[in-house]
């Protein structure tokens, strides 16, 4: 069943009001990169894009948990294959206890291969006495704090679609040919995380996995012929924010005649972008892929049901993830009328917790920092919150990277705010690091072991 109307078209978002759009230079420009960008081949296919919806319809009734998480924004500087093994490796440690934690199957979609766009809470930066345009992401325009660097440039757009398509290729190969063996178990983990405590907890889950491994086989299972062991899905996403991009990957899939957008398997969009009236929330009502909105603290639950009936009037289980970001402190006061709503209405929807936006802070030292406590008090907040209304806590949606940064305060080893600028590598918002990634892991499998 498609969910595009009729007078739907990948460029009918142009009547709308589109927010947090780049000032481009030159539209000329632009539309000679959208046509040459619309005549490439698709990065993903429809028919992924609909695995995937699958997957999150079982997420929706509870049968599976979902991890979304990677970069805040991903840099054309940092891209090689070193970079995109690390962060796949964090991934699958994460995901093997998870779903070794809680005995659930975790689904994988890491914001990458196309995460290289941000939308900005104010379009100009004070440097020095001076104002000049905000970093947009390295699809739109240059990160270093200078007039001339910030000039938006449509080629941009070209760059991040071969970077994106490199990125997937590597990840294809990574998670189809043999590194996410569920027998490299023991090889996930870095070696400045399994010097940690929780590196060591991992090792020991990570031995149990393969205890039960050879179990199964002593039993004369013959575990060579196992799919589900020797591969993994890992999906693509990024925010769907730049419209003349993602009208440009927009495609009508040749065996059922419908609209998918392949830049990515799944596409969400923020929270500066979600008027039901806009340009996104217009663009995405039309295609098929599976889609995610971010709902902060201001969502209000007649605001939540509008996004259900204007991006999933069928109400098709799986199409639409409605990801939360309330903050550690309010959560229990502002998500539970919104999942009584939202329930009452029967919108079949996935529920996400983002514990990362609405619990930035600037440090004494003017670095915009997380602490862990809040990103771990968000989510028992969003699975108290659940249990009480009675619906399933279907995930969560990270920000993280695999290298030993030091961007997010707390945790195990107990980042400070003196330590942030020794290891801040972030072009954005800051990311948990590997230890403090697994750490949460443990938490989060806890917690689905008590809902
Ligand atoms: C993000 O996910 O990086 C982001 C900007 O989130 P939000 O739209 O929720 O602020
Ligand atoms: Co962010």
């Amino acid at each position: 069943m498609a969910v595009t109307g009729s007078t739907w078209s990948p460029s009918s978002w142009r009547t709308y009001a589109a927010a947090q759009q780049p000032e481009w230079p030159s539209a000329e420009r632009v539309e000679a990169v959208r046509a040459q960008l619309a005549a490439m081949p698709p990065l993903v296919f429809a028919g992924e894009a609909r695995a995937l919806s699958e997957a999150l319809a079982k997420v929706g009734e509870g049968g599976a948990f979902l991890l979304q998480a990677g970069d805040c924004v991903e840099s054309f500087y940092e891209f090689s294959a070193i970079a995109i093994r690390e962060k796949l490796k964090i991934m699958l440690q994460m995901a093997a206890v998870l779903t070794y934690g809680a005995t659930l199957p975790v689904v994988k979609v890491g914001r990458i291969a196309g995460q290289f766009v941000k939308p900005r809470s104010s379009p100009l930066e004070r440097v020095g006495d001076e104002e000049i345009p905000s970093f947009r992401g390295h699809m739109v325009n240059g990160d270093a704090p200078t007039r001339e660097a910030r000039r938006p440039d449509p080629d941009r757009m070209l760059q991040g679609y071969h970077q994106s398509a490199a990125t997937l290729n590597l990840v294809r190969a990574f998670t189809k040919g043999g590194f996410a063996d569920l027998n490299q178990v023991h090889m996930w983990n870095q070696e400045f995380v399994a010097s940690s405590p929780q590196g060591r907890r991992y090792e020991q889950l990570a031995s149990e996995i393969e205890r039960a491994l050879r179990f199964m086989a002593a039993c004369g299972i013959d575990l060579r012929d196992e799919p589900q062991l020797h591969q993994v899905d890992y999906w693509t996403s990024h925010e769907g924010l730049l419209l003349e991009y993602e009208e440009a990957l927009t495609r009508r899939d040749s065996l059922t005649g419908d609209w998918y957008d392949c830049s990515a398997h799944m596409l969400w969009i923020g929270e500066r972008t979600r008027q039901p009236d806009g340009a996104h929330v217009g663009f995405f009502a039309g295609v098929n892929n599976p889609i995610g909105v971010k709902l902060g603290p201001t969502a209000t639950p007649e605001e939540a049901l509008e996004l259900c009936e204007r991006l999933n009037p069928q109400r098709l289980s799986g199409r639409l993830t409605l990801i939360t970001r309330m903050g550690s402190e309010r959560v229990f006061e502002l998500l539970p009328p919104i999942l009584r709503a939202v329930r009452e209405a029967e919108q079949p929807v996935v529920w996400v917790c983002d514990p990362m936006h609405a619990n930035v802070f600037t440090s004494s030292s003017g670095r915009k920092t997380r602490h862990f406590d809040r990103v771990l008090g968000e989510i028992e907040g969003f699975f108290a919150a659940h249990r009480q209304a009675g619906t399933w806590p279907g995930g969560v949606h990270l920000e993280f990277t695999g290298d030993d940064v030091t961007e997010c305060l707390g945790g195990s080893e107990d980042v400070q705010e003196a330590q942030l600028d020794s290891r801040y590598m972030s072009l954005c918002d800051p990311r948990l690091n590997a230890r403090q990634s697994l750490d949460l892991a443990f938490r989060i499998a806890e917690l689905m072991r008590s809902a």
